[in-house]
């Protein structure tokens, strides 16, 4: 087709060709970033976009509302949907040093009731400083990605994936499960990003301070042209859900994976004991700064599958793999002043200001100083050169003060006797660390943070409504409560014109608070901020009791030291007697029944019901394992029969509704036979536990 010069045309042939133009490139939008099948080359694509603007530009009068120019790219998305992972997407514990690994192979095998000799393959891979997502195929066909969000439900980004040339879009093999999950990072090349920021600086864009900032950064894009126009990457390494047979090993899955048309790390090698893993991560050492991508250690995975599944998972990492972390980045840098922050359980933590200064490619400003003490140890004072180190994601530290290079005038620093927010005495109880505002309710600042928890990511999560908004709406009166939160929007509406909040993120905020009020048992148990009630207890609480009511009578009984509930309490493996008084301090204080029975009434707490127990026959039981075992090992056992559901307790009572004795068993079996608990023998125990 001959088109007329831009310069020839007619009005009315101008007004018609613009309508043409938008819808035909509209298409190829579409065909390109939803289909990922281009009906058009890019130089094309290009011409189309170049004519429109050349025709907008001389009858400006004519841009449509759904000009081509007016829009970045594809349709935008309406946020990020949520995905429950299949199965969760857990995180790794750390190895920091050659004696951790050979701890990490002794664990395995202590576990496993092998003896030392007996030879364990484990595979080891660089650990890529990316995003982990989870990809799904169904019958070969790419439908799903999501992040990793908290590991058990993530953010929608497939349609953001698809603009990876690294990821197969079909899979076309013989004996391709159904339903295929992989688990991989998603990362930028150093030189992609080296020419990414050198495109930024050029047209006065964002720079990115790192690889894994700028692929966060493009990932995350509600406009996937966005995403399409940066060069991500993407290395596979781990399963999610699947329905059948993927390899025997992590060795033979990786085989798969590449021969299904995925990129596995080529630096990824079997290895059969420490010493072996060791000299592999020596030598990716080496060769890390010559590497095109950021690693920040190596990961070590049992390849055996079979053996994977009998050592488990401990909490949110499993038992069967481990990162093994290079050492973290060093630089030198002025301590301009020491500042102190107040969590919301008044513990008052020193910050360091520093002299900013690029450590490993990120320009760190701020280092933790953890507590009074370790200002002490270190006898950092303002002013002083120190020197900081920074490992992956946790925030900087003070490791040295140098002090051949103290300025002369310097002065002890003298951590605050009275609270910066509220002026109430600062107190450090016996054997513990830290300091704390004795100010507990009247409080502001802490106030504000259990606020600001509340609403944190793995709490409440409410989606728009972040931790400065809280700020905010606190000082200005509209929250005193968690409840409160729920009656923003109507409080809001009351409060007249606020900046930021038309009608329309008002009924954003109504709907993201409506979705919140049902909620998880563990995710509002963590929510209340109680001290020391991290993620993992909030959950073993959840387990345990199963409803908030059952929770909350039973912690009112447990005020009785010599109750049977308190007994109950402090017998949950994983719940000491200091964590069991924490949580009875929190319900001695009648403001904070108010605020949990006030939450009980706006919401609906979900009743804990804990993954694949439902149908366990040991679910809900309590168990005691005494004697030898021959068969499983003793944590083995522990960690099997907990994850079916069963209470493992430590001794025989009224309530032990089984135990297993092996060889030797002595005064438990007996007191058992004369409580008339159920006793079997280890392999009876398989044999329930086999078919579940
Ligand atoms: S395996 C259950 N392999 O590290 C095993 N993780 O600290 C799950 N990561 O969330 C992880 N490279 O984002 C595995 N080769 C690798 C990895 C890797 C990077 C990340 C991943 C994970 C985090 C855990």
């Amino acid at each position: 087709m001959i088109e007329t010069p831009v310069e020839d045309l007619m009005e009315l042939d101008a007004l018609v060709e613009l309508k043409r133009l938008a819808k035909e490139i509209a298409a190829h939008d579409i065909a390109y970033h939803q289909k990922d099948a281009p009906r058009v080359s890019d130089a094309e694509y290009d011409a189309l976009r170049q004519r429109n603007d050349a025709i907008e530009a001389l009858f400006p009068k004519f841009i449509r509302p759904d000009s081509p120019s007016k829009r970045v790219g594809a349709p935008v998305a309406s946020g990020f949907g949520k995905v429950t992972h299949a199965r969760p997407m857990l995180s790794l514990g750390n190895a920091f040093s050659d004696e951790d690994v050979v701890e990490y192979f002794d664990r395995i095998r202590r576990f496993l009731s092998f003896s030392a000799n007996d030879p364990v393959e484990v595979t080891g891979e660089p650990k890529i400083d990316g995003l982990s997502v989870s990809l799904r195929y169904e019958k070969g066909e790419f439908v799903l990605a999501a992040t990793r969000g908290d590991g058990m439900v993530g953010e929608n980004i497939t349609e953001n994936m698809r603009t990876i040339a690294d990821l197969p879009k079909i899979i076309l093999a013989p004996n391709l499960p159904d339903v295929l999950e992989v688990r991989g990072e998603v990362y930028m090349a150093k030189a992609d990003f080296a020419a990414l920021n050198q495109r930024q600086e050029q047209t006065g864009g964002k720079l990115f301070a790192n690889p894994r900032n700028a692929a966060a950064g493009s990932l995350r894009q509600l406009d996937t042209t966005i995403t399409a126009s940066r060069k991500l990457s993407l290395f596979v390494y781990a399963i999610g859900e699947v329905s059948g047979p993927i390899g025997k090993s992590q060795w033979a899955f990786f085989e798969n994976l590449k021969a299904w048309g995925f990129k596995v790390n080529p630096q990824t090698k079997l290895c059969s004991d420490a010493e072996e893993l060791i000299a592999h991560y020596n030598s990716i050492g080496e060769m890390r700064a010559g590497l095109d991508y950021d690693i920040d250690g190596m990961v070590y995975k049992v390849n055996r599958f079979d053996w994977q599944e009998r050592l488990g998972f401990v909490s949110r990492a499993p038992r069967w793999a481990i990162a093994h972390k290079f050492p973290a980045e060093k630089a030198q840098t002025k301590l301009n002043s020491i500042d102190i922050q107040l969590g919301r359980t008044g513990v008052l933590t020193p910050v360091a200001r520093l002299e900013p200064v690029t450590v490993g490619g990120v320009v760190v400003s701020n280092a933790t100083l953890h507590n009074d003490d370790e200002i002490k140890r270190l006898d950092a004072r303002v002013g002083d050169a120190v020197i900081i180190q920074r490992a992956g994601d946790v925030i900087p530290q003070i490791v040295e003060v140098l002090l051949d290079k103290r300025p002369v005038l310097s002065v002890p620093f003298k951590f605050p006797t009275q609270c910066p927010a509220c002026g109430s005495a600062v107190v450090q109880e016996e054997g513990e660390v830290a300091k704390r505002c004795s100010g507990g309710l009247i409080c502001t600042a802490q106030a504000v943070e259990r606020l600001r928890h509340f609403v944190s990511r793995n709490a409440f999560d409410i989606e728009g409504l972040g931790g400065k908004h809280i700020e905010t709406f606190w000082h200005d009166g509209l929250i005193k409560t968690p409840a409160d939160i729920f009656r923003l929007p109507q409080k809001i509406k009351d409060s007249g014109k606020r900046e930021g909040w038309g009608d329309q993120s008002r009924v954003n905020l109504e709907t993201a608070l409506e979705d919140k009020k049902n909620i998880e048992l563990p995710r509002f148990i963590f929510a209340l901020g109680i001290p020391r009630i991290g993620q993992a207890t909030a959950r073993t609480l959840s387990k345990h009791y199963g409803s908030l009511a059952g929770w909350r009578s039973a912690m009112d009984l447990a005020k009785d030291h010599a109750s049977e509930s308190y007994q109950d309490l402090i017998n949950i493996d994983g719940i000491g007697s200091s964590t069991a008084a924490d949580v009875l301090s929190f319900f001695a204080e009648a403001q904070n029944r108010a605020v949990v029975d006030d939450l009980d009434d706006l919401l609906r707490v979900q009743e804990f019901i804990a993954p694949d127990e439902g149908s366990s026959p040991v679910a809900g039981k309590t168990v005691v394992f005494t004697g030898t075992l021959e068969t499983l090992g003793r944590s083995e056992a522990k960690a099997k029969a907990e994850s079916l559901g069963a209470n493992v307790a430590g001794s025989v009572s009224k309530k032990t509704d089984i135990v297993i004795a092996g060889p030797g068993a002595g005064s438990k079996l007996k007191k058992a036979e004369e409580l008339g608990v159920q006793t079997m023998t280890e392999q009876e125990w398989i044999e329930l536990i086999q078919n579940t």
